[in-house]
C-alpha cells in the first residue's frame, strides 16, 4: 500500500454543490478552483469529484453520454486541465469518479447497440422476452421494473438503475477495452486515481434467475448480480492493463461486501484496488421499507461492524472510513445529534474524532468539516433526487401515508448530502447569486464556513486539529485496534498500538454522563471542556502513553 494513500485525506467534492464560478446556480469547475485553498487549508490532500462527464443528469451525472469531455453546465476541458495543475500545485490530488457499471441511454454505444451495428451490438446486456414480458422479476435501485423493452430491438435490456442507465456487458472483451482507454484517457492527463461506481455489480452470472420479492414488489438483484462469478478476474484484468501502471489511488463503491469480499479486492498485494467503501454500517437504521425508515440507528451494531473491519483488514486490506457521502444523510443528524446547537457542535467532532482515528483513509464529504446537516423540504418538489421522488411516488401508492414518508424523506433523501455548500451568511449561503439548483439548507445563517473559520471552539477548526494530528501519527495511520468497553451502550472506545506505544480513543455517542472512567495518560485531542471522570453528552477524548 502506497505510503501516500494510508497518510492522505480525502475530501468529497460534489460539483454541482460545492460553488458556482458563473452565477448560475449550478457548482461548477472555476467555482471548485478559486476554493482550493480553502481544502488545503482544512488538512486534506485529495479530492474525489463526482462525475463531471456529460450526461442527461437523470442521475445526476451518474448516467455518462460521453466519458472524454466535460459537462457543459460544469465548464470546459481547459478549465479541468487548469484545475488539475492548480490542485497539482498545492499539493492536492484529484480522483475522478469512474462509472462504467452502465452508460445513459444517450451514450452513442448505446444508441449504436439498439441499431444492431457491428461491434456495438452486444455492448449491453439485451435479452429476448418471457412469455412475453420481462426476462425476470428483478426492480431496479429506483423503482419499477429493471428492463426496458426496445421495439427496434424486439428485446429488454438491464438497468439496474433508471431506464436511462443501461448496464454494460463486461463479458464482451471489447467492452472492457473500451473502458481500459477511456481511464487512460483521464490518466493519461495526469489525474490521481478513481472513485468507481458500483464497481462490485460488472460481473452479473450467465443465468439471471428471479429475485426474492421485496418490499417494492420487484424481485431483489442484489444477491444474485453483485460479486459476480467473474469480478476478481475483471478487476485484475483492468489492474494489470491499467491501474499497475500509474501511480494512483483507486477506491470501489462495492455494495453488499464483508471484510472476507474485502481481503480480495482492497487486499494490500495492489492486485486490484486500493480500498473500498463498503455499506454494513449505512444499514444499521433500515427499517421494513430498507432504507426509507426513521429509525435512531443501532449503536452497538455500529460498532460491532467498524471494529469488525478494522480487526479482520489489520495488516492485510486498507480501509476506508466515512460518514456519509452524496447518497447518504449527514452524519452528524444520523450518528451524532442536532436537536441542539450545542449538541450539534460537540457531536460532530466526536463522530469526526471517533472514526478518523482508525485505521484507513478518511473521507470528509463537502461542509461535514462544517458540521453541516440534513435538510427537510416541506414540499416532495423541492427534492430533485431521483431516488427520493421515484421512492415517494412508490410507497405512497402503495398506502404509506404522506406524512409517514415524508418523514423517511427527512431522514434518508439523497439531497440530505447534496444541499449546496454553505459558505457564508449572505444570500443563497454565499454558494451563487442565482437560484439554486437545489435549494439551500436554511441553517446556512448559523452554519457556514466564513463564521466557522473565525471561531475557534468551532467544527471547522476541530477538523484541523484532528487532520493535524492524524497526520503526525504512527499510531493513527499503523497501529493495530482494540475495541474496549465492548459492551457499554454509549461508549465507543478503542486503543491503537505500535511498538510499545498506545493511543486511547473514548467516545460518548449519547446525550447522558458516561459511567466513571480511568482516563489514563494525558490528553491530547478531545471535545471536552474540561476533563472530569466521565464523559459528558457527546464528548471526545484522546489519550496517548
Ligand atoms: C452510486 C452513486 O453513488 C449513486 O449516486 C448513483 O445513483 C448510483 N451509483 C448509480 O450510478
Amino acid at each position: 500500500m502506497k505510503d501516500w494513500i494510508k497518510k492522505g485525506v480525502v475530501y468529497q467534492v460534489y460539483p454541482r454543490s460545492f460553488k458556482d464560478g458563473n452565477n448560475d446556480g449550478i457548482g461548477d469547475l472555476r467555482g471548485l478552483i478559486s476554493k482550493l485553498e480553502y481544502i488545503r487549508d482544512l488538512g486534506a490532500n485529495i479530492i474525489w469529484m463526482n462525475p463531471i462527464y456529460p450526461s442527461p443528469n437523470d442521475d445526476m451525472g451518474y448516467d455518462i453520454s460521453d466519458y472524454r469531455d466535460i459537462m457543459p453546465e460544469f465548464g470546459t476541458m481547459d478549465d479541468f486541465e487548469e484545475l488539475l495543475a492548480k490542485a497539482h500545485s498545492l499539493g492536492i490530488k484529484i480522483m475522478l469518479d469512474l462509472v462504467v457499471n452502465h452508460t445513459s441511454d444517450e451514450h452513442q454505444w448505446f444508441k449504436d447497440s439498439v441499431a444492431r451495428k457491428g461491434k456495438y451490438t452486444d455492448f449491453y446486456i439485451w435479452r429476448d422476452p418471457k412469455d412475453g414480458k420481462e426476462p425476470n422479476n428483478w426492480g431496479g435501485s429506483f423503482q419499477g421494473s429493471a428492463w426496458e423493452y426496445v421495439p427496434e430491438r424486439g428485446q429488454y435490456y438491464l438497468h439496474l438503475f433508471s431506464k436511462k442507465q443501461p448496464d454494460l456487458n463486461w463479458e464482451n472483451p471489447q467492452v472492457r477495452q473500451e473502458v481500459y482507454s477511456l481511464m487512460k484517457f483521464w490518466l493519461d492527463k495526469g489525474i490521481d486515481g478513481f472513485r468507481m461506481d458500483v464497481i462490485n455489480y460488472i460481473s452479473k452470472p450467465k443465468e439471471l434467475p428471479d429475485g426474492k420479492v421485496g418490499a417494492n414488489g420487484f424481485g431483489d438483484f442484489h444477491p444474485i448480480a453483485l460479486n459476480g462469478p467473474r469480478q476478481n478476474e475483471f478487476l485484475r484484468e483492468m489492474n494489470e492493463k491499467v491501474l499497475s501502471q500509474y501511480d494512483i489511488v483507486t477506491v470501489g463503491e462495492t455494495v453488499m461486501v464483508k471484510p472476507e469480499h474485502a481481503l480480495h479486492y482492497a487486499n494490500l498485494d495492489g492486485s486490484e484496488l486500493d480500498m473500498v467503501f463498503h455499506f454494513q454500517h449505512m444499514g444499521v437504521d433500515s427499517g421494513k421499507y430498507g432504507k426509507w425508515s426513521d429509525n435512531r440507528f443501532d449503536f452497538m451494531k455500529l460498532k460491532r461492524i467498524l471494529s469488525d473491519w478494522q480487526e479482520k483488514l489489520n495488516g492485510k486490506a486498507w480501509n476506508s472510513l466515512y460518514w456519509d457521502n452524496h447518497d447518504q444523510p449527514r452524519g452528524v443528524s444520523r450518528f451524532g445529534d442536532d436537536s441542539t446547537e450545542e449538541y450539534r457542535t460537540k457531536s460532530a467532532k466526536m463522530i469526526a474524532t471517533c472514526l478518523y482515528l482508525m485505521q484507513g483513509t478518511p473521507y470528509i464529504l463537502e461542509g461535514d468539516e462544517l458540521g453541516m446537516t440534513n435538510v427537510a423540504f416541506d414540499d416532495i418538489e423541492d427534492y430533485e433526487d431521483i431516488d427520493t421522488r421515484n421512492s415517494y411516488k412508490a410507497f405512497t401508492e402503495k398506502g404509506v401515508p404522506h406524512e409517514e414518508m415524508m418523514r423517511y424523506v427527512h431522514r434518508h433523501s439523497r439531497d440530505n448530502g447534496r444541499t449546496p455548500m454553505q459558505w457564508d451568511d449572505s444570500e443563497n449561503a454565499g454558494f451563487s447569486k442565482a437560484k439554486p439548483w437545489l435549494k439551500v439548507n436554511p441553517n446556512y445563517r448559523t452554519i457556514n464556513a466564513a463564521a466557522e473559520i473565525k471561531d475557534p471552539d468551532s467544527v471547522y477548526n476541530y477538523y484541523r486539529k484532528l487532520l493535524e494530528f492524524r497526520k503526525n501519527s504512527d499510531l493513527v495511520i499503523d497501529g493495530d485496534f482494540t475495541l474496549t468497553n465492548a459492551d457499554d451502550t454509549q461508549i465507543f472506545s478503542y486503543e491503537r498500538r505500535l511498538n510499545g506505544k498506545a493511543l486511547y480513543v473514548f467516545c460518548n455517542f449519547s446525550n447522558k454522563n458516561t459511567k466513571k472512567l480511568d482516563f489514563k495518560g494525558k490528553e491530547i485531542l478531545g471535545n471536552y471542556n474540561d476533563v472530569s471522570d466521565c464523559l459528558r453528552p457527546y464528548e471526545a477524548i484522546v489519550f496517548e502513553d
